[in-house]
């Protein structure tokens, strides 16, 4: 399992701590009576921008959700509240991408907003930016409660199905690991195929630390994929190469995670956090970060989602080193936007 800490880096969470086997699950029962419908944040362990390209990667949700309450009544259009906490810039950044995932997660679901009006309001605990999963998490409790207002059960996979129809409002062309660690939650291996997506929950023999810290940059998913792509189209032979390299990293990864082998899990995740630099994904503020984690004792540290800007995480076992790694990463944080 996860454990994990999130530091102040520039955003209105703080460096934050949690860990890796103590990740809520889908029926998790700790949920408040008006946060019932809600999707995870998540921390991408190994393979943000690979699992594009229908390699395996490794997920963790974090018990941070977003929470959403739908009502549908006569009239027609769509009324967004958003009070979810959010690092600076992040709501006005991510509106119109917003707006346009609610459009077709209602859509997807057969509201017919010419006919009908729909309040939709967000809220819960976890802090909006970039690398945590934030689009995911509102898609997914958006499902959850556009499902209860149209008095529909829908399984897990119907809500994870809406989930991703809404991601493609801020992705384009989501890989689905985000969605469905939002919906599922716990740890998970996830693999992007031609048909449906392959995913099975992992059950962490042992519970480990992390730390999780933002740069505050909000980055555009959508933009940083289509950057890969052109390198990758310009460059099929580099690409092959990184790839193949991921490859065999993220299989020893999991080996060490399910092996409950720390020191060699850090060492594959510093490997991984290499290949996203040749990748160009990372940038100095994230590499600032990975550097202080490491400096503070973290024997593993990578940036997580989507990179040029969001967040990184440091594995840190042991509670001490958590407390110090956290310490260590953080800075001034400016005033969070609600
Ligand atoms: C974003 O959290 C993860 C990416 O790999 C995009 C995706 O998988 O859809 C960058």
């Amino acid at each position: 399992m996860l454990s994990s800490k999130q530091a102040d880096v520039g955003i209105s969470c703080k460096p934050t701590t949690t860990a890796l086997g103590e990740m809520p699950e889908a029926g998790d029962k700790r949920k408040a009576e008006d946060d019932k419908h809600k999707g995870f944040g998540k921390l991408i362990l190994f393979g943000e921008h690979f699992v594009v390209y229908k390699v395996p990667a490794l997920v963790a949700a974090v018990s941070d959700y977003t929470a959403c309450s739908v009502k549908l009544s006569a009239g027609a259009g769509v009324t967004t509240v958003d009070d979810r906490p959010a690092v600076p810039g992040y709501k006005v950044e991510k509106k119109d991408e917003g707006d346009q995932a609610t459009a077709l997660v209602l859509k997807h679901m057969g509201v017919d907003t010419e006919k009908q009006a729909v309040e939709v309001k967000f809220g819960g605990n976890l802090t909006a930016v970039s690398g945590i999963g934030a689009s995911a998490a509102a898609c997914v409790s958006l499902a959850r409660a556009v499902a209860e207002a149209q008095g529909k059960e829908l399984t897990e996979e119907e809500i994870n199905a809406a989930g991703y129809e809404g991601e493609k409002g801020y992705h384009g062309t989501p890989s689905g690991i985000d969605n469905t660690a939002a919906t599922y939650g716990g740890c998970l291996r996830f693999q992007r195929t031609d048909g449906d997506p392959k995913f099975t929950t992992k059950k962490l023999k042992q519970s480990v630390e992390i730390v999780y810290a933002s740069t505050g940059i909000t980055a555009s998913t959508s933009k940083v994929v289509g950057d890969v792509r052109a390198k990758k189209e310009a460059d099929e032979a580099w690409f092959g190469a990184l790839l193949a390299k991921y490859e065999a990293l993220v299989a020893k990864g999991e080996a060490a995670l399910d092996g409950a082998d720390w020191p060699a899990l850090a060492v594959l995740l510093n490997e991984n956090h290499a290949l996203c630099q040749e990748l160009t994904v990372s940038c100095k503020e994230l590499d600032s970060l990975v550097d202080a984690a490491r400096a503070a004792g973290a024997p593993g540290a990578k940036m997580s989602g989507t990179g040029r800007g969001g967040l990184m995480l440091a594995l840190t076992p042991g509670a001490a080193l958590q407390d110090k790694v956290a310490e260590a990463l953080k800075v001034p944080p400016p005033s969070p936007s609600y």
